[in-house]
This record gives structure tokens, C-alpha cells and sequence, in this order.
């Protein structure tokens, strides 16, 4: 019995993806989510490049993201494949919520550390900021659909062709219960020798 081990395991496993739609409008205080990134700075990093990056819009920025985002939509899809729902979607998905966080791996200039490391780092510094929230009650959606992962994006955010965006965190409040799933135990993941 460890009460510390406990809490952890309480956070990570109740820890679960809830959608922007399902978030209720409230409002988050910028010092809370301060509070929450600052746990980012605490992921492992090989060779202390510290890669994570976040860019925040909070309040009523997020609807400037989601236009931004939507807007990159329209501009970079074929007339023949563009759609107005899809459109649509991306213009109203942070209307629930409290802040948009983007995240991105800044490449360092240590070229012995693999970019996959750099994406590793990035990904836990992010993951400390899930459970940060989690912590304090906060819904959190991890997302890296429409425009995120592509070059449209990057560009607008003036990254370095060797940087990498992860995705966008949406954070807010919510009163949805989610049961947390996974389709193997994780016995099945791990072999002993
Ligand atoms: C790198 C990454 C990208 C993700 N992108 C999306 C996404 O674009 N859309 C989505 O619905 N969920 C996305 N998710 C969230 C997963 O759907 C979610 O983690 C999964 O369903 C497990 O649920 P849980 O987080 O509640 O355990 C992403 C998760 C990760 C780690």
C-alpha cells in the first residue's frame, strides 16, 4: 500500500479524452492552465533538448484558432473534396471550450538525438499535461485531425521544416462520466524474460 502510487494510479487511469462538443463552456482561469503546462517542462528529455513547444489561445482566442484552422481548411482542399460540414465542424469545435493548446517538438540543435526521441519527449511533456489536468478536474481532448498534422499548418505557425506539430489540446470543463476502454490487457504487451 503506497497512498502516492494510489493517487498516480487513480490519475492516469481515470484520465480519458473528452471531445471539445462534449465540453460545457466554462471558463478555465489562464493561471490554472499556467499551472498545468508548467508540469509539460517535466518530461524526460535525451540530452536536455527540452523539445516541447505550446502555443495558447484562451477564452475567446479559441474561436480565432478554430477560424484559423478552418479557414486552412478551405484554402488547402481541392474545390472537388472541400466540404461545408467539414468546414463547419472546424469553425464550432472549440465553442465549448475553455482553451486551445497547440503542441509542437522544436528540434534542437543536437543532431546525435534522434527526431523520434525528440517526438518521444514532446509526447510525454504532453501526457504530463493530460494528467496535470486530469489532476484538476479538467476535460482534456489530445487531437491531431483536419489540418494539424500538415504542411499548411506548420507553415502558418512558422516552424522549422525539421519540427514536428503533435497536436492540439483542447481543455474545459464538462459533466460527462467516460468509462475508459482498451481492446488488449496489457499482459498481452509485455514479454518477461
Ligand atoms: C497522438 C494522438 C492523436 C490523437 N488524435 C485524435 C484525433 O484526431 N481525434 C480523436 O478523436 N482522438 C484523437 N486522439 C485521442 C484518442 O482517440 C484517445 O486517446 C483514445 O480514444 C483513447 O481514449 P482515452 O484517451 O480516453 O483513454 C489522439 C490521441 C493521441 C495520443
Amino acid at each position: 500500500m503506497n497512498a502516492t502510487f494510489d493517487t498516480l494510479t487513480q490519475i492516469i487511469t481515470q484520465r480519458r479524452t473528452i471531445k471539445p462538443a462534449h465540453m460545457n463552456g466554462q471558463l478555465i482561469p489562464n493561471d490554472t492552465v499556467t499551472q498545468i503546462l508548467a508540469l509539460a517542462n517535466w518530461a524526460p528529455t535525451h540530452g536536455r533538448t527540452e523539445p516541447w513547444r505550446f502555443v495558447v489561445f484562451a477564452h475567446d482566442k479559441v474561436a480565432q484558432y478554430c477560424l484559423l484552422h478552418a479557414e486552412l481548411y478551405k484554402t488547402h482542399t481541392p474545390a472537388e473534396q472541400f466540404l461545408e460540414a467539414t468546414y463547419h465542424n472546424f469553425l464550432h469545435q472549440g465553442d465549448k471550450a475553455s482553451h486551445v493548446v497547440l503542441a509542437y517538438m522544436q528540434r534542437g540543435n543536437l543532431p546525435k538525438i534522434p527526431p523520434v526521441e525528440e517526438v518521444a519527449a514532446t509526447s510525454c511533456a504532453i501526457q504530463n499535461v493530460l494528467l496535470g489536468a486530469q489532476a484538476l478536474g479538467i476535460a482534456a481532448y489530445w487531437g491531431s485531425g483536419g489540418m494539424i498534422l500538415k504542411q499548411p499548418f506548420k507553415d502558418w505557425l512558422q516552424l522549422h521544416p525539421d519540427d514536428q506539430v503533435l497536436g492540439a489540446l483542447f481543455l474545459g470543463y464538462t459533466e460527462e462520466v467516460t468509462v475508459g476502454k482498451r481492446n488488449t490487457d496489457i499482459d498481452a504487451k509485455i514479454k518477461w524474460w
